[in-house]
Protein backbone atom coordinates (compact mmCIF):
# COMPACT_ATOMS: atom_id res chain seq x y z
CA UNK A 1 0.00 0.00 0.00
CA UNK A 2 2.44 2.18 0.95
CA UNK A 3 4.66 1.66 -2.53
CA UNK A 4 1.54 2.49 -4.31
CA UNK A 5 0.77 5.78 -2.80
CA UNK A 6 4.63 6.45 -3.34
CA UNK A 7 4.33 5.47 -7.06
CA UNK A 8 1.07 7.54 -7.55
CA UNK A 9 2.58 10.54 -5.64
CA UNK A 10 5.88 10.15 -7.87
CA UNK A 11 3.80 9.75 -11.03
CA UNK A 12 2.59 12.78 -10.64
CA UNK A 13 5.36 14.94 -9.33
CA UNK A 14 6.81 13.08 -13.26
CA UNK A 15 4.10 14.41 -14.69
CA UNK A 16 4.36 18.06 -14.08
CA UNK A 17 8.35 17.80 -14.68
CA UNK A 18 8.90 15.18 -17.43
CA UNK A 19 7.07 15.83 -20.95
CA UNK A 20 6.91 13.75 -23.61
CA UNK A 21 5.79 14.59 -26.85
CA UNK A 22 3.30 12.19 -27.91
CA UNK A 23 3.34 11.13 -31.60
CA UNK A 24 2.76 7.71 -33.73
CA UNK A 25 5.44 7.08 -35.87
CA UNK A 26 2.69 4.76 -38.02
CA UNK A 27 0.55 7.42 -38.66
CA UNK A 28 3.15 9.99 -39.86
CA UNK A 29 5.53 7.54 -41.95
CA UNK A 30 3.91 3.47 -42.19
CA UNK A 31 6.72 1.12 -42.99
CA UNK A 32 5.87 0.96 -46.68
CA UNK A 33 5.74 4.56 -47.21
CA UNK A 34 6.94 5.67 -50.74
CA UNK A 35 7.73 8.88 -51.91
CA UNK A 36 6.48 10.00 -55.27
CA UNK A 37 8.91 9.84 -58.39
CA UNK A 38 8.10 13.46 -59.09
CA UNK A 39 9.79 14.69 -55.71
CA UNK A 40 12.88 13.19 -56.59
CA UNK A 41 13.06 14.48 -60.27
CA UNK A 42 12.54 17.98 -58.02
CA UNK A 43 14.89 17.81 -55.95
CA UNK A 44 18.54 18.74 -56.34
CA UNK A 45 21.53 15.54 -56.98
CA UNK A 46 23.77 17.50 -54.41
CA UNK A 47 20.96 17.68 -52.06
CA UNK A 48 19.46 13.89 -52.46
CA UNK A 49 23.15 12.56 -52.07
CA UNK A 50 24.18 15.02 -48.91
CA UNK A 51 20.89 13.58 -46.99
CA UNK A 52 21.65 10.09 -47.82
CA UNK A 53 24.78 10.88 -46.64
CA UNK A 54 23.92 12.77 -43.20
CA UNK A 55 20.93 9.61 -42.65
CA UNK A 56 23.52 6.98 -42.87
CA UNK A 57 25.28 8.40 -40.23
CA UNK A 58 22.10 9.62 -37.94
CA UNK A 59 20.57 6.26 -38.24
CA UNK A 60 22.90 4.44 -35.74
CA UNK A 61 23.33 7.49 -33.74
CA UNK A 62 19.68 7.43 -32.44
CA UNK A 63 19.76 3.31 -32.27
CA UNK A 64 22.92 4.07 -29.90
CA UNK A 65 20.63 5.08 -27.80
CA UNK A 66 20.22 1.32 -26.45
CA UNK A 67 23.92 0.62 -25.74
CA UNK A 68 24.16 3.81 -23.19
CA UNK A 69 20.61 3.11 -21.76
CA UNK A 70 21.83 -0.37 -20.92
CA UNK A 71 25.00 0.82 -19.64
CA UNK A 72 23.12 3.13 -17.06
CA UNK A 73 20.52 0.46 -16.04
CA UNK A 74 23.86 -1.84 -14.49
CA UNK A 75 24.37 1.63 -12.28
CA UNK A 76 20.75 1.53 -11.73
CA UNK A 77 21.33 1.68 -7.64
CA UNK A 78 23.13 5.06 -8.15
CA UNK A 79 20.08 6.81 -9.98
CA UNK A 80 16.91 8.41 -8.57
CA UNK A 81 13.47 7.06 -9.23
CA UNK A 82 12.61 9.86 -11.16
CA UNK A 83 16.18 9.93 -12.98
CA UNK A 84 15.12 6.47 -14.24
CA UNK A 85 11.79 7.06 -15.17
CA UNK A 86 12.62 9.88 -17.31
CA UNK A 87 15.46 7.72 -18.60
CA UNK A 88 12.77 4.97 -19.70
CA UNK A 89 10.66 8.27 -21.96
CA UNK A 90 13.94 9.00 -22.95
CA UNK A 91 14.66 5.85 -24.39
CA UNK A 92 11.38 5.14 -26.08
CA UNK A 93 11.81 8.62 -27.59
CA UNK A 94 15.24 7.44 -29.54
CA UNK A 95 14.20 3.98 -30.50
CA UNK A 96 10.95 5.88 -32.32
CA UNK A 97 13.60 8.57 -33.93
CA UNK A 98 15.89 5.44 -34.87
CA UNK A 99 12.65 3.88 -36.50
CA UNK A 100 11.43 7.20 -37.97
CA UNK A 101 14.77 7.85 -39.46
CA UNK A 102 15.01 3.75 -40.42
CA UNK A 103 11.88 4.08 -42.80
CA UNK A 104 13.43 7.64 -43.51
CA UNK A 105 16.79 6.05 -44.99
CA UNK A 106 14.84 3.05 -46.89
CA UNK A 107 12.17 5.03 -48.77
CA UNK A 108 15.15 7.71 -50.23
CA UNK A 109 18.16 5.63 -49.94
CA UNK A 110 16.84 2.52 -50.65
CA UNK A 111 18.99 0.87 -48.31
CA UNK A 112 16.96 -2.33 -46.81
CA UNK A 113 15.91 -3.24 -43.24
CA UNK A 114 18.42 -6.28 -42.87
CA UNK A 115 21.07 -4.37 -44.37
CA UNK A 116 20.71 -1.61 -41.64
CA UNK A 117 20.44 -4.38 -39.11
CA UNK A 118 23.76 -5.68 -40.44
CA UNK A 119 25.35 -2.48 -39.84
CA UNK A 120 24.49 -1.59 -36.46
CA UNK A 121 25.42 -5.05 -35.49
CA UNK A 122 28.76 -4.29 -36.45
CA UNK A 123 28.90 -1.07 -34.49
CA UNK A 124 31.19 -0.95 -31.58
CA UNK A 125 30.04 1.41 -28.59
CA UNK A 126 32.71 2.23 -26.69
CA UNK A 127 32.22 3.71 -22.49
CA UNK A 128 35.49 4.34 -21.70
CA UNK A 129 36.27 7.51 -24.07
CA UNK A 130 33.60 9.14 -22.78
CA UNK A 131 33.77 8.29 -18.76
CA UNK A 132 34.03 12.01 -17.57
CA UNK A 133 30.19 12.29 -18.52
CA UNK A 134 29.31 9.48 -17.04
CA UNK A 135 30.52 10.10 -13.63
CA UNK A 136 26.98 10.18 -11.75
CA UNK A 137 23.47 11.35 -11.98
CA UNK A 138 24.12 14.98 -12.06
CA UNK A 139 26.90 14.98 -15.06
CA UNK A 140 24.60 12.12 -16.89
CA UNK A 141 21.69 15.00 -17.20
CA UNK A 142 24.26 17.78 -17.66
CA UNK A 143 25.71 15.90 -20.49
CA UNK A 144 21.86 15.29 -22.07
CA UNK A 145 21.23 19.11 -21.97
CA UNK A 146 24.84 19.63 -23.81
CA UNK A 147 23.21 16.51 -26.43
CA UNK A 148 20.24 17.03 -26.51
CA UNK A 149 20.30 21.17 -27.33
CA UNK A 150 22.80 20.52 -29.80
CA UNK A 151 20.78 18.18 -31.62
CA UNK A 152 17.75 20.32 -31.72
CA UNK A 153 20.04 22.76 -33.68
CA UNK A 154 21.04 20.39 -35.99
CA UNK A 155 17.94 18.80 -36.72
CA UNK A 156 16.86 22.37 -37.16
CA UNK A 157 19.17 22.82 -39.67
CA UNK A 158 19.03 19.50 -41.37
CA UNK A 159 15.30 20.12 -41.69
CA UNK A 160 15.53 23.28 -43.50
CA UNK A 161 18.21 21.50 -45.70
CA UNK A 162 16.67 18.69 -46.10
CA UNK A 163 13.95 17.10 -44.96
CA UNK A 164 11.33 19.40 -46.30
CA UNK A 165 12.23 18.94 -49.97
CA UNK A 166 11.05 15.12 -49.75
CA UNK A 167 7.60 16.17 -48.96
CA UNK A 168 5.04 16.28 -46.13
CA UNK A 169 5.08 12.91 -44.05
CA UNK A 170 9.08 13.38 -44.09
CA UNK A 171 9.11 16.94 -43.20
CA UNK A 172 6.95 16.07 -40.21
CA UNK A 173 9.52 13.84 -39.05
CA UNK A 174 12.29 16.22 -39.02
CA UNK A 175 9.86 18.38 -37.08
CA UNK A 176 9.28 15.99 -34.62
CA UNK A 177 12.61 15.11 -33.84
CA UNK A 178 13.88 19.31 -33.40
CA UNK A 179 10.28 18.64 -31.01
CA UNK A 180 11.27 15.43 -28.94
CA UNK A 181 15.10 16.74 -28.57
CA UNK A 182 13.92 20.01 -26.96
CA UNK A 183 11.68 17.84 -24.67
CA UNK A 184 14.71 15.84 -23.88
CA UNK A 185 16.50 19.10 -23.02
CA UNK A 186 13.64 20.64 -20.68
CA UNK A 187 13.21 17.39 -18.92
CA UNK A 188 16.78 16.99 -18.19
CA UNK A 189 16.66 20.72 -16.85
CA UNK A 190 13.54 20.10 -15.00
CA UNK A 191 15.58 17.02 -13.20
CA UNK A 192 18.67 19.06 -12.35
CA UNK A 193 16.56 22.11 -11.13
CA UNK A 194 14.64 20.12 -8.43
CA UNK A 195 17.76 17.48 -7.67
CA UNK A 196 20.40 18.87 -8.23
CA UNK A 197 20.93 22.82 -7.44
CA UNK A 198 23.25 22.32 -4.77
CA UNK A 199 25.85 21.45 -7.61
CA UNK A 200 25.31 24.35 -9.99
CA UNK A 201 28.18 25.71 -9.30
CA UNK A 202 29.55 22.93 -10.96
CA UNK A 203 27.64 23.26 -14.16
CA UNK A 204 29.91 25.87 -15.98
CA UNK A 205 33.01 24.15 -15.87
CA UNK A 206 31.70 20.63 -16.48
CA UNK A 207 29.67 22.00 -19.95
CA UNK A 208 33.21 23.46 -20.69
CA UNK A 209 35.25 20.14 -20.13
CA UNK A 210 32.53 18.46 -22.26
CA UNK A 211 33.03 20.98 -25.31
CA UNK A 212 36.31 20.28 -24.71
CA UNK A 213 36.72 16.45 -24.46
CA UNK A 214 33.87 16.51 -27.60
CA UNK A 215 36.70 18.44 -29.39
CA UNK A 216 39.60 16.35 -28.53
CA UNK A 217 37.86 13.17 -29.54
CA UNK A 218 38.82 11.74 -32.73
CA UNK A 219 35.75 10.31 -33.65
CA UNK A 220 32.48 9.73 -32.59
CA UNK A 221 32.33 6.28 -30.22
CA UNK A 222 28.94 4.93 -30.89
CA UNK A 223 27.39 5.41 -27.28
CA UNK A 224 24.77 8.09 -28.26
CA UNK A 225 26.78 11.23 -25.86
CA UNK A 226 29.14 13.50 -28.29
CA UNK A 227 27.70 12.28 -31.49
CA UNK A 228 28.12 15.90 -32.90
CA UNK A 229 31.67 15.20 -32.85
CA UNK A 230 30.95 13.73 -36.47
CA UNK A 231 29.56 16.91 -37.94
CA UNK A 232 31.47 19.83 -36.25
CA UNK A 233 32.29 21.21 -39.87
CA UNK A 234 28.66 21.80 -40.65
CA UNK A 235 28.01 24.03 -37.66
CA UNK A 236 29.87 27.62 -36.91
CA UNK A 237 32.72 27.56 -34.15
CA UNK A 238 30.84 29.53 -31.59
CA UNK A 239 28.47 26.73 -31.39
CA UNK A 240 29.27 25.24 -28.51
CA UNK A 241 29.69 28.42 -26.33
CA UNK A 242 26.24 29.47 -27.56
CA UNK A 243 24.92 26.15 -26.34
CA UNK A 244 25.99 26.55 -23.02
CA UNK A 245 24.77 29.98 -22.31
CA UNK A 246 21.29 28.49 -23.38
CA UNK A 247 22.13 25.36 -20.85
CA UNK A 248 22.86 28.38 -18.14
CA UNK A 249 19.84 30.58 -18.94
CA UNK A 250 17.51 27.41 -19.05
CA UNK A 251 18.86 26.51 -15.28
CA UNK A 252 18.48 30.32 -14.35
CA UNK A 253 22.35 31.01 -14.21
CA UNK A 254 22.74 33.20 -16.85
CA UNK A 255 20.96 35.63 -19.54
CA UNK A 256 19.27 33.67 -22.42
CA UNK A 257 21.65 34.49 -25.84
CA UNK A 258 20.25 36.92 -28.24
CA UNK A 259 18.22 35.58 -31.00
CA UNK A 260 20.50 36.61 -33.43
CA UNK A 261 23.07 34.54 -31.59
CA UNK A 262 20.74 31.22 -31.94
CA UNK A 263 19.71 31.44 -35.60
CA UNK A 264 22.88 31.72 -36.74
CA UNK A 265 23.83 27.83 -34.75
CA UNK A 266 21.82 26.69 -37.70
CA UNK A 267 21.19 28.91 -40.18
CA UNK A 268 25.24 29.91 -40.53
CA UNK A 269 26.48 28.53 -43.98
CA UNK A 270 30.42 27.40 -44.10
CA UNK A 271 32.78 29.12 -46.39
CA UNK A 272 32.07 27.39 -50.18
CA UNK A 273 29.27 25.72 -49.11
CA UNK A 274 26.62 25.59 -52.34
CA UNK A 275 23.97 24.36 -49.87
CA UNK A 276 22.42 27.47 -48.71
CA UNK A 277 19.81 27.03 -45.86
CA UNK A 278 16.85 28.92 -46.18
CA UNK A 279 16.09 31.68 -43.80
CA UNK A 280 12.20 31.19 -43.42
CA UNK A 281 9.96 32.68 -41.14
CA UNK A 282 7.63 30.47 -38.79
CA UNK A 283 10.89 28.19 -37.99
CA UNK A 284 9.83 25.51 -34.88
CA UNK A 285 10.57 26.87 -31.74
CA UNK A 286 11.08 24.68 -28.66
FE1 LIG B 1 16.86 11.43 -30.92
FE1 LIG C 1 16.96 13.05 -27.58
Amino acid sequence: MAIDSHSVMLGARLRQRVKQNSWDLDAVLPIDYAISPDIFDRVPREVYTNFCNLLSRDVYSEGDSQPLYDYILTRRDEMSSEFLVMLNLWLKDELKHYQALRRTYHCIAGVSFAEMNRQFADRIHEIEPIKLVLADEFTLLVTMMFDEIGSVYSYRRDLWEYYRHFGAAIQKIGHHLVKDEGMHFSNAAELLLTHHQHRFGEVQELLERISGLEKSLQKYHQTFFLDHVQEQYRFPPQFNSVLIQLILARLGLVQQPDRVELQSLWQWVPTGSRLVPIFAEGHVDI
